[in-house]
């Protein structure tokens, strides 16, 4: 139980890290919460237009998923990195850094179910790909690889593997509540569109 803890504790210490505001600051974009959706995940970053900085924004938020996944996993046991991946992903997206006010968990939650079972993750990240290259909106494509990430999962008959798909999809779902509300009034805008 302890060890679970202690997995948590990590986990949501890795997750919590605000790179996409860290970026910005540093590359002097100013900060990224006064840009577009405010959101502070990649896609909002290539609002500013600078493409560089939101590939590593994409780039740091994924592998602060993946290593405590991978790390824990090794060193302690699947469920101390099953544990840690989703406090990561609640660490993107309640970071105490910034107020519990942090990003919606696309990236994070990818780069945890790629760890956790890389099929899932490749299988989301191809069908994000797909669904961007038609809609042309982020959240959207989020939102379809979210709801297919447990149904993927299911196909290993792996049920606890399923279980945390359908958990980690929730989470990020939940957290797109202002995006669905703009998809259905036809106000969210298209992937490098600068205003939200
Ligand atoms: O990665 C988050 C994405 O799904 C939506 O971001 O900035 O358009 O709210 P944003």
């Amino acid at each position: 139980m302890s060890l679970l803890l202690a997995a948590a504790l990590i986990g949501y210490l890795s997750g919590s890290v605000p790179y996409g505001l860290l970026l910005t600051r540093a590359a002097g974009l100013g900060d990224i919460r006064q840009v577009g959706s405010g959101n502070i995940g990649a896609t909002n970053v290539l609002r500013t237009g600078n493409k560089k900085v939101a590939a590593a924004t994409l780039l740091l938020d994924a592998l602060k998923g993946v290593v405590p996944v991978l790390a824990l996993g090794a060193l302690w046991s699947r469920d101390a990195g099953l544990v840690a991946g989703l406090a990561a992903l609640l660490g993107h997206i309640f970071p105490v850094w910034l107020g519990f006010r942090g990003g919606k968990g696309v990236a994070t939650g990818a780069g945890v179910l790629l760890a956790a079972a890389w099929w899932v993750g490749l299988a989301c990240a191809v069908l994000w790909l797909v669904l961007a290259k038609v809609t042309r909106i982020s959240s959207a494509s989020a939102l379809g690889a979210c709801a297919a990430a447990p149904l993927v999962a299911l196909l290993s008959g792996d049920l606890k593997l399923a279980g945390f798909a359908l958990v980690t999809a929730a989470i990020v779902i939940w957290r797109h509540q202002d995006n669905i509300r703009r998809l259905l009034a036809g106000t969210e805008p298209r992937i490098g569109q600068k205003k939200a």
